[in-house]
């Protein structure tokens, strides 16, 4: 995000604020719960079904996630609204 910010200063940068502004929304909750053992942008990659996601957290979990009850359901209110797979 803060990438994004700095480099619209510089018009040379003119593609990257366009990819930064068109594909690179990204979410505080998910960079800080998400992004620490990889990448979170990895998360924003692919729409997933609500029981995808509910498994990918449970798996997560199984690595070493730490989520109270509060951010899971803030986590999950994310990815269904965001990155849900319409099937
Ligand atoms: C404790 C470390 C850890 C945290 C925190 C973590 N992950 Fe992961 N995640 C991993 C590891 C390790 C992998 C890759 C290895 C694998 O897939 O077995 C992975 C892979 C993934 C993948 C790709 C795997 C696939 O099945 O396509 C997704 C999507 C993902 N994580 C989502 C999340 C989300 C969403 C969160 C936050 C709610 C999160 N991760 C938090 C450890 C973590």
């Amino acid at each position: 995000m803060s990438i994004c910010l700095r480099v619209s200063f510089f018009p040379v940068f003119a593609s990257l604020i366009f990819a930064c502004s068109e594909g690179g929304k990204t979410f505080p909750l998910i960079e800080q719960k998400c992004g620490k053992c990889h990448t979170a942008s990895i998360v924003y990659q692919k729409n997933r079904t609500e029981d995808d996601w509910k498994r990918v957290i449970h798996g997560m979990k199984m690595r070493g996630l730490v989520l109270t009850k509060q951010e899971e359901q803030d986590v999950m209110k994310v990815l269904t609204e965001n990155f849900l797979l319409k099937n």
